[in-house]
């Protein structure tokens, strides 16, 4: 039996260090509660969790972000989703985390494929986020579209959801830990976009418990083809095998995207 106070002693120590204190406790709570159980305590459990937070969140950062200079530059952006300075806005600022980043050259081909079977979309659950709430532009959604977003760094989601507030967008936010609960939200269509190999670090069995769970018509799911340092090491093959073997044995309509940066699958419940 782990005490509470042990648990919590160890969360505040974690987000003692800026780096971590933007994430949702939910989440550092669940790997604190994982370390003492596994023996660990002082200096080394502290380490533990933080490693295991950079690899799941912070090494996808390229550079701290300046969240009040971006919305400063948010208020000086037009209001308006066809405008092309609101969309050099939001490439900049998806450039800014590596999974977006590496999205950009391929942005408007990527959404204008994937979601064409199931265009004009109406709601959207975007799992894991990043900074990908960025990328509505450039994806066909019928007008008066919903978007709700969640992630585990609550900084860049009050980015997101003011983002959505400047445009009128009923979307939402939310900090969540997708390994702990499943949101129970309701979409057209949810994203799980390049997530399940970094929630896998956390839970190898996550990726099929999401898939049958979340309560969508239709799931996009992708996987990166490149490590984050840039190297291949035959990455599309092992997850496409990945995939296949995870969804084996359900009845679910399947299509595939390969794109150069990233690999994806409309899954059809
Ligand atoms: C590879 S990035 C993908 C981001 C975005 N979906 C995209 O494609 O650009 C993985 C994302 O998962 C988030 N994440 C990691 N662990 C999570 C958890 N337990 N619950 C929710 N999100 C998590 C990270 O903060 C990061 O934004």
């Amino acid at each position: 039996m782990i005490d509470r106070p042990d648990i919590e002693n160890l969360v505040k120590k974690v987000q003692a260090n800026k780096k971590y204190e933007a994430i949702t406790p939910k989440l550092v709570r669940r790997l604190s509660k994982s370390a003492i159980a596994r023996g660990l305590s002082g200096k080394s459990a502290v380490k533990d969790v933080r490693n295991k937070l950079h690899q799941i969140g912070g090494a996808y950062f390229k550079q701290k972000i300046d969240y009040s200079q971006c919305l400063n530059e948010l208020k000086e952006t037009d209001k308006s989703l066809n405008s092309d300075q609101l969309q050099q806005f939001c490439a900049r600022m998806m450039g800014l985390h590596a999974s977006t980043a590496e999205r950009l050259p391929i942005l408007e081909d990527f959404f204008r494929t994937c979601l064409e079977p199931i265009a004009p979309v109406k709601s959207i659950l975007d799992l894991a986020c990043g900074l990908n709430p960025l990328a509505i532009s450039w994806m066909p959604l019928q007008t008066g579209f919903t978007y709700h977003a969640c992630d585990i760094y609550m900084d860049m989601l009050s980015l997101v959801q003011s983002f959505f507030d400047h445009l009128g967008i009923d979307g939402t936010t939310e900090a969540c830990d997708l390994v702990g609960e499943v949101p129970t939200k309701p979409a057209q269509i949810a994203f799980l976009l390049k997530s399940i190999p970094c929630l896998e670090q956390v839970d190898k069995d996550i990726g099929i418990m999401l898939l049958e769970k979340i309560q969508a018509d239709h799931i996009l799911v992708s996987f990166p083809v490149q490590s984050l340092g840039g190297r291949n090491k035959g990455m599309p093959d092992f997850y496409q095998d990945h995939f296949y073997e995870m969804i084996s044995g359900k009845a679910w309509g399947i299509k595939k995207f390969t794109f150069q940066t990233e690999l994806a699958f409309l899954v059809t419940k």
